[in-house]
């Protein structure tokens, strides 16, 4: 990697070490019997701090059951997930809140916005659950709604914005907290080709800029060449490359 250096201050900022993601052996069904569906069947993987990873595969591949079960808003059948240090099993309910809340950032194919706020409220959001100070709030959220190139468009409600410009909103919200690591489920999903390449342009430079790791979901080949290492899964398989 090219900012090398960069990469190891982040991992002292952390104090933590070891890859940000280690999967191993991972299953899960949903449903039983002749009905059952094996949407993960043994996946093992390692993510480094600081990369971009794409996770490419056909649709009903696996890709958000995986990416819900790194998250920690699912569990799975059988094996180990480790996230930033923790082993998710040993975690509890209240330890996963923590996790996702002060550690992870989402972001959904859908946005997830709410309507009636503004693109500023809508960043906020995570600062509030967590209590953080208003003034503290105030100021980051402004840094990032410039970070992500919507200075002048703080007021305005999610319907009163563009696909892109919501989708950044969006990365933008998911950045609120500082976490360590960004789960984004097809983020470009409804997005022209165009504006999605910009969006994921974004995600490469914030990666950078706020020293995360990211994970996305992604169909689009043309995207796939920003990443820093690509996962493709196939029934439920990683695909070997
Ligand atoms: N809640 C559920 N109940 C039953 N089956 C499910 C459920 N969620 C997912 N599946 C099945 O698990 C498999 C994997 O689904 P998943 O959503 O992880 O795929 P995906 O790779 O994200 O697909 P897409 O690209 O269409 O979003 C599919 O066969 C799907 O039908
Ligand atoms: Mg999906």
């Amino acid at each position: 990697m090219s900012e090398s250096a960069e990469t190891s201050t982040a991992v002292l900022d952390q104090g933590a070490q070891g890859p940000m993601i280690v999967v191993e052996d991972l299953h899960r069904s949903y449903g039983s019997g002749a009905a059952a569906v094996h949407a993960l069947r043994g996946v093992s993987f390692e993510i480094p701090r600081g990369e971009l990873v794409a996770l490419k595969g056909r649709s009903g591949s696996g890709k958000t059951t995986l990416l819900n079960l790194v998250g920690g808003l699912d569990e799975p059948d059988r094996g180990r997930i480790t996230v930033d240090g923790r082993d998710l099993s040993e975690l509890g309910e209240n330890g996963l809140l923590e996790l996702r809340r002060d550690r992870i950032g989402f972001i959904f194919q859908s946005f997830g916005l709410i309507p009636i706020l503004t693109a500023a409220e809508n960043v906020g959001i995570p600062m509030r659950m967590r209590g953080a100070d208003p003034r503290e709030r105030e100021e980051r959220v402004e840094l990032l709604l410039s970070l992500v190139g919507l200075d002048g468009h703080a007021g305005q409600r999610p319907g009163e914005l563009s696909g892109g410009q919501r989708q950044r909103v969006a990365i933008a919200r998911a950045l609120a907290n500082t976490p360590a690591l960004l789960i984004a489920d097809e983020p470009t999903g409804q997005l022209d080709a165009g504006t999605g390449l910009a969006v994921m342009e974004l995600l490469r430079a914030v990666v950078r800029s706020e020293r995360v790791t990211a994970l996305v979901a992604t169909h689009d080949a043309t995207l796939l060449d920003l990443a820093d290492r690509v996962l493709e899964l196939s029934d439920g398989e990683i695909v070997e490359h």
